[in-house]
């Protein structure tokens, strides 16, 4: 009988060899995998082979220093940055206020690092306790004025939206909902400059290096002394989850 391994299977050999090798059992979380198999199902465990499991830094990541700022964030756990780099550049070179540029530079962190789906407000709770209230108010919100024209500053419905999503899609009622809210807000057009510097910053040609912004996020971002995920601030289990995403608890 020929037995052929699926994506999945192959994956997750591939995993488990890999989970061989370490010192320490890497169990994956739900949502990791979720999709890929059935979440209804207990994920199964490697055999532990009487090792223990993860519980700190993964040794296959780029460890983070004992007491990491936003920027480590970006070197060692966001990659490449550079669409976040050029928005921010643009808001910069715009002569937008240092808030606007800090939340151009920040606006899609938690997709470079942490969850893709409703980023915007993933991103605007990780920000929260750490930036001014306005500037995660405009990133959460450009979750959805992303979705919406505004002629009154040269903001058309993005192409690349057409070209992801097909021709014909609508956005969920909520972010209709919440369009609509933002678009009454007197914080709007900090959230819609978020928008338009957003637009134009896909350029595969332009780099910008981090340190440009070394000084703009010294200002405007309140590093907590003890590191940034080890604060007690109500997202900093957040930041711990991105520093380590495979800890077993
Ligand atoms: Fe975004
Ligand atoms: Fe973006």
């Amino acid at each position: 009988m020929i037995w052929i391994m699926t994506t999945l299977e192959r994956a997750e050999a591939a995993e488990h060899a890999l989970s061989q090798e370490l010192d320490r059992v890497v169990v994956k979380s739900v949502i990791y995998t979720s999709g890929e198999r059935d979440p209804r199902v207990p994920i199964p465990r490697p055999p532990d082979q009487g090792k223990l499991v993860m519980m700190g830094q993964d040794p296959r990541l780029p460890q983070m220093p004992a007491k990491p700022t936003l920027i480590d964030y970006f070197k060692y756990r966001f990659g490449p940055a550079n669409h976040l780099l050029q928005s921010a550049r643009l808001a910069q070179k715009s002569g937008a206020s240092e808030k606007i540029v800090l939340a151009c530079l920040v606006h899609d962190i938690a997709i470079a690092g942490f969850i893709r789906g409703d980023h915007g407000y993933w991103a605007a709770q990780l920000l929260e306790p750490y930036v001014d209230e306005e500037v995660s108010w405009a990133i959460r919100y450009h979750q959805a004025l992303r979705f919406y024209a505004d002629e009154s500053v040269g903001y058309k419905y993005p192409e690349l939206y057409a070209k992801l999503f097909g021709a014909d899609y609508q956005p969920d009622a909520y972010i209709e909902r919440d369009y609509k809210m933002a678009r009454d807000h007197k914080w709007y057009m900090t959230s819609r400059l978020i928008c338009v510097n957003d637009l134009y910053a896909f350029d595969p040609n332009v780099q910008v290096e981090l340190e440009e912004f070394t000084d703009v996020v010294g200002r405007q971002f309140k590093q907590p002394k003890e590191g940034l995920g080890w604060d007690s601030s109500p997202s900093a289990h957040m930041w711990r989850t991105i520093m380590c995403p495979t800890k077993y608890l």
